[in-house]
């Protein structure tokens, strides 16, 4: 079976601004698409599709962003990324609809969420009198939201699917859209199609992985062509502001490495923009998000911590021991290609996600198995590349540490535990 191509295209304008003076900073490719895990015959095949996988910032409104585009269709229409996997990101959602319910609406309120997967963030508001409705374009992730009685449209959320909802169920006093926006290419469409759906009282609520802590924890990892955008809170502002939206409020998170919540109203709304606010556009300012010294030293930190990486690995191999890989994400795919790290170091991967099991990763082409087989088959090492969720796998995985078995954390600086 051979894999359908996919189309790419390569742009010349900030995503944010349409500046054309980018400037690229780091080359992690080529690379194949960190989603697209292999079959035995796509394997047999030996065909695979690479595209560049670098970053640059704009000089103008400093969007750090890739300029290479796979297309929305071949990335997202069927997708094995599945929010409910892990527990961490389940309670940091329900969370998020406590306070939705409690702060920013009213019994009987519409609640639209773009990017809403699984439906595990709209399933927290059950119970809440809210009105609430997905929007997810991947049909098979669509579907088990709505076998868990969530309202979803199998849809891209564009301008047109705002208009059918203002339609149909009228204006939206709150507007979501979590780990989503910085995989839109045409981001002022998007911001366009947000503001024709919210209510003149409404607010946008988005998270994005925070640049501030990519760039501080090294998280070169979570660059994969699915993500376009790497957000600070500067060009986020100008982003809503170009269409019509205030940057109201801005919240750090912890999930996914260091995330920023972001709280958008219409400008006419005439909201101030918080303390926070301004205290993160300081803080940029102070890094000098602005100038090429923060990007080109977190490219230098990003070669030394593949050097001491396989530096890691060669040493166990020399020593007989066994690895493994713990967690199969996406940005998996990123680190084993950038760093080259195939079978000859890794016997298996164990990973949660039955969609996965069975497969081999992107590139590096190593089997993903069920975590029976760690238990059963431990390794004496296990390179965690799920490390978001370090607190959860240490807790779980106990008895291996009791019994000898050591993790190896790769990011910020990979360490032994
Ligand atoms: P994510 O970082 O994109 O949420 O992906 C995490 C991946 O790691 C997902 O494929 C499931 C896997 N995983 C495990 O295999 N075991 C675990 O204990 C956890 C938390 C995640
Ligand atoms: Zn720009």
């Amino acid at each position: 079976m051979a894999q359908k191509r996919a189309d790419h295209y390569t742009r010349s304008d900030c995503r944010v601004c349409s500046a054309t003076r980018l400037t690229r900073f780091l080359e992690l490719g080529p690379q194949p698409l960190a989603n697209a895990f292999l079959d035995d015959d796509m394997l047999k095949a030996g065909e695979e599709e690479m595209f560049p996988l670098d970053l640059y910032v704009c000089r103008a409104c400093n969007h750090v962003q890739l300029l290479d585009v796979v297309s929305k269709e071949t990335l997202f229409s069927h997708y094995l990324y599945f929010s409910t996997v892990s527990r961490t990101i389940p309670s940091h959602f329900a969370a998020l609809a406590a306070e939705v319910a409690a702060r920013h609406t009213t019994r009987g309120d519409l609640v639209v969420e773009i990017g809403s997967n699984d439906g595990v963030l709209l399933s927290a508001f059950e119970g809440t009198g809210l009105r609430a409705l997905g929007v997810e374009p991947a049909a098979n992730v669509a579907e088990v939201a709505r076998r868990r009685g969530v309202h979803t449209m199998n849809k891209f959320f564009t301008e047109d699917t705002a208009g059918t909802i203002a339609r149909e169920l009228g204006k939206a006093k709150v507007v979501i859209g979590n780990n989503v926006i910085g995989h839109i290419d045409d981001l002022h469409s998007v911001m366009k199609a947000v503001k024709s759906l919210l209510t003149a009282d409404g607010t946008f609520i988005f998270e994005v992985p925070y640049l501030v802590d990519l760039l501080e924890m090294n998280e070169f990892d979570t660059v994969y062509h699915e993500h376009l955008s790497y957000f600070a809170v500067r060009p986020a502002k100008v982003m809503l502001e170009r269409a019509g939206l205030a940057l109201v409020d801005v919240k750090r998170q912890e999930v996914h490495g260091g995330t920023i919540r972001c709280y958008a109203k219409h400008i006419e709304a005439g909201e101030p923009p918080s303390a926070t606010v301004q205290d993160l556009l300081a803080l940029e300012e102070r890094l000098g998000l602005g100038t090429m010294a923060p990007y080109e030293a977190f490219a230098g930190r990003v070669q030394r911590l593949r050097t001491e990486l396989l530096a890691i690995l060669e040493k166990a191999k020399r020593e007989g021991k066994r690895v493994a890989g713990y967690g199969a994400p996406a940005k998996g795919s990123t680190l084993l290609n950038y760093c080259k790290i195939g079978m000859e170091h890794l016997a298996y991967i164990q990973d949660t996600t039955p969609a996965k099991q069975g497969l081999y990763t992107p590139g590096m082409h190593i089997p993903v198995v069920p975590p029976a087989r760690f238990q059963q088959d431990p390794p004496d090492i296990a390179l965690m590349l799920a490390w978001n969720y370090e607190a959860e796998i240490l807790a779980k995985e106990a008895a291996f540490r009791r019994a000898g078995g050591k993790f190896v954390i790769p990011i910020p600086m990979p360490r032994v535990v």
